[in-house]
C-alpha cells in the first residue's frame, strides 16, 4: 500500500493532509532522513514528528472501561474511544469493542479492527466464558444458583431458555456469575427475573484473560501472548 494512503488509514488524518505532512518534511525514517511519498518503506521504520507510528492494522487492545462510558463511535457523553489516543476513532479498518458492555457496567472490553479476530472471539465455538462480578440491591434468596444452572431459565422478551452459568455467593450481596452466551444486558436481566436488582457490574474476565494490572481507564495492546492466553482456556 502507498504510504500516504496507509499513514491516512492509521488516523493521522485524510490524505491531503497526510501529503501536506510530507513535504513539510515531518515523516521521516528512524534515523531523522526525511521520506518521501512514494519511498518504499516498512511500517516499522516510519516516525512522524519522530514518533513511531501507530500500530498497523490487525491492532487487539484491552481496556479496563470505567463506569460512564459508552461502547459507541458517536453516542452523546463520554465513549470509550476517549480513552484511547485520538487517532484511534479514525483509523480504517475501524476499531471496534468486542461485543459492548453497558455505560454503567465497568471492566474488561476487548477492541479490535480484525474484523476475523472479532468473530473468533464472539463465535460460540470459541466457548469463552465471561466471568462478572455483581453488587445487588437486595440479599440473595439462595435459589439463585440453581436457577442460573438449570438452562430453563426464560428472560422476558428472549425465545430460547438460556444456557446453564454457574453463580458463585461471594457476599449476601455480592457474586461471580459466569456466562457462557451473551445476551443484551444479561446479567441485569437474569438478577431482574429472580426478584433482584444489579447495582454495580464488572466484567472481570473473558476466556483466559483478566484485568492484570490494569487501572480503570487504562488499556494496553494485546500481543500474540495475550491471544493464546485468551482462547487457551478454550482450546
Ligand atoms: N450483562 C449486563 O447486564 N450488562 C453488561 O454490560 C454485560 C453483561
Amino acid at each position: 500500500m502507498k504510504l500516504v494512503k496507509h499513514i491516512a488509514n492509521l488516523g493521522y488524518g485524510s490524505r491531503k493532509q497526510v501529503q501536506g505532512m510530507f513535504r513539510e518534511g515531518r515523516i521521516t525514517d528512524a534515523d531523522g532522513e526525511v521520506l518521501y511519498a512514494d519511498d518504499k518503506v516498512e511500517h516499522d521504520a516510519i516516525r512522524v514528528d519522530g514518533e513511531p507510528l501507530d500500530p498497523p492494522p490487525g491492532l487487539a487492545l484491552m481496556l479496563y472501561k470505567p463506569t460512564g462510558y459508552t461502547c459507541s463511535t458517536k453516542d452523546q457523553g463520554r465513549l470509550v474511544y476517549d480513552l484511547l489516543p485520538e487517532r484511534f476513532r479514525d483509523r480504517d479498518p475501524v476499531l471496534s469493542s468486542v461485543g459492548r458492555l453497558d455505560r454503567d457496567t465497568s471492566g474488561l472490553l476487548l477492541m479490535t479492527d480484525d474484523g476475523q479476530l472479532l468473530h473468533r472471539i464472539v463465535s460460540p465455538k470459541a466457548r469463552l466464558d465471561k466471568v462478572y462480578v455483581a453488587e445487588l440491591a437486595q440479599d440473595l434468596r439462595g435459589d439463585e444458583a440453581a436457577q442460573f444452572a438449570s438452562g430453563t431459565l426464560l428472560l422476558e422478551s428472549d425465545d430460547k431458555p438460556l444456557l446453564p452459568a454457574e453463580l458463585e455467593v461471594l457476599g449476601p450481596r455480592q457474586v461471580r456469575l459466569t456466562l457462557h452466551e451473551g445476551r443484551y444486558h444479561q446479567v441485569r436481566r437474569m438478577f431482574a427475573a429472580v426478584g433482584n436488582h444489579v447495582q454495580a457490574l464488572q466484567r472481570v474476565r473473558i476466556g483466559g484473560l483478566d484485568l492484570g494490572q490494569l487501572q480503570p481507564g487504562q488499556w494496553r495492546q494485546l500481543q500474540a501472548a495475550d491471544l493464546q492466553t485468551l482462547f487457551g482456556a478454550a482450546q
